[in-house]
């Protein structure tokens, strides 16, 4: 793959690297590097020239829950307890019906896709077969991602509630199904949250974690009442992270937990040291009433973090909404407290990008234009602005920003998922559920 345009990508949190008039090659799946001039041996090689088009790395969401998308911007008046109760509960046992599962699946893939959301990291249902086809879509479509069964055996309707034993075989058997079956959609264990499961099951699944490998996804610190319910039920541990962390569910470096609203010192020590990344889903917190998470602090006390959808809690599926939720979240908290830091756009690039990209569950990392990187690309170009962008000499970092403020999915002009162009999953099938 060989591009030529206007190469933008954050290979650091606060540094967007431009390159006009630049070509940006892959050696099959992976980057090569970005070129001012084309190497002499690629001479006479095919280029896809773009002009002046901003060529980005591809949107990667490190937290999504995939069977909520069908909930998106439904339910938003509520906290998060009764939310999950009265809105997220019952949609997610339709997807006891592996029919319905495999239409709401393949919509959610096709509208990642329209939103340069390449590379994921989802929850599920506790359901095995519906969520077998969410990996078996994905891979299919072209997409890398990390999928979950979730696991929940206590404080569940009866719909959703697993016997730990079954729960656990079910887990098992998916993981070294996706090894098997599977190129580019790995298993992550998936614990829905502390409330959730029993120290039973949470056992069970660290010795799965444990025993081959797997990478962990959960939730923590997202909301007061939730947080009050983790401290009567586990009023021995230190903290609501300790709790996975004493069940072997805190693998160092490939452990992702969303949200972080409210960590306390203990807790923003242990993620550290464990190497957690948190999922920060500004959207999602706000909407349902949950707080402003001090991203900047957390990140600046050493704890990895990226930018999340969090759909259904999140509205859009899409990154740029959530980036600039951030920016402003993080505005907001400074103007409460000075010595907080305001987040950048260059920054929140990063966070929905690279520091994603580069989780180490993923087998390779995406999310920049570095050596090594797998090669999934935005080519970016608004036909609606462009006469007005040339008369005004607008920058790169500013056709950037705007795309990211009030762009559509339309700007989107093509996507290259390992260095190939993707086309839209399953188009053939209309506009499916
Ligand atoms: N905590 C446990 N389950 C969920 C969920 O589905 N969404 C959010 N936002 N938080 C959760
Ligand atoms: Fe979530």
């Amino acid at each position: 793959m060989i591009l030529k345009g206007t190469v933008v990508w954050a290979p650091e949190p606060a540094r967007l690297e431009v390159s006009e008039a630049s070509y940006l090659v892959a050696d099959g799946a992976a980057v090569r590097g970005v070129y001012r001039e084309l190497p002499a041996e690629l001479a006479g090689e095919p280029v896809e020239d773009w002009g002046d088009a901003l060529i980005v790395p591809a949107f990667v969401d490190a937290h999504v829950h995939a069977p909520q998308y069908l909930n998106a911007g439904i339910g938003m008046d509520e906290e998060l307890l009764p939310w999950l109760e009265r809105r997220t509960f019952p949609l997610e046992a339709r997807f006891a019906d592996a029919a319905f599962a495999s239409r709401a699946y393949r919509a959610f893939l096709r509208e990642l896709w329209r939103q340069g959301t390449l590379r994921f990291v989802a929850f599920g249902t506790v359901h095995a077969p519906a969520t077998w086809e969410l990996m078996r879509l994905a891979d299919a479509a072209g997409f890398t991602a990390l999928v979950g069964k979730v696991n929940m055996d206590r404080n569940a309707p009866a719909s959703l509630a697993e016997d730990p034993a079954r729960s656990l075989g079910e887990t098992e058997e998916l993981a070294l199904r996706a090894r098997e079956e599977l190129a580019h959609v790995g298993f992550i264990a998936t614990p829905r949250f502390v409330p959730s499961t029993t120290d039973r099951l949470m056992d069970g699944l660290g010795a799965l974690v444990e025993k081959y490998g797997l990478p962990v996804q959960s939730h923590v610190d997202e909301n007061r009442s939730e947080i009050e319910l983790v401290a009567s039920l586990h009023p021995k541990s230190e903290s609501y992270a300790h709790v996975y962390e004493e069940h072997g569910l805190m693998p160092r470096a490939r452990t992702i937990l969303a949200h972080g609203v409210w960590l306390k010192p203990s807790e923003i020590d242990l993620l550290r040291r464990r190497e957690v990344l948190v999922a920060h889903c500004p959207q999602s917190n706000a909407n349902l009433t949950s707080g402003v998470m001090p991203l900047t602090r957390t990140l600046d006390a050493g704890v990895a973090c990226a930018v999340a959808s969090d759909v259904a809690g999140g509205s859009n599926l899409g990154l740029p909404a959530h980036m600039a939720c951030a920016v402003r979240a993080s505005k907001l908290r400074r103007v409460r407290d000075e010595s907080e830091r305001a987040l950048g756009l260059a920054e929140a690039l990063y966070l929905a990008t690279k520091a994603p990209g580069s989780f180490a569950g993923f087998a390779d990392p995406s999310g920049s234009f570095e050596p090594g990187y797998r090669a999934d690309v935005l080519v970016i170009e608004s036909a609606r602005t462009r006469e007005l962008d040339e008369l005004l000499g607008r920058t790169p970092a500013e056709r950037l920003e705007r795309f990211v403020y009030s762009g559509e999915s339309a700007d989107i002009a093509a996507r290259y998922a390992g260095g190939e162009r993707m086309p839209e999953p399953f188009a053939q099938e209309g506009s499916g559920a």
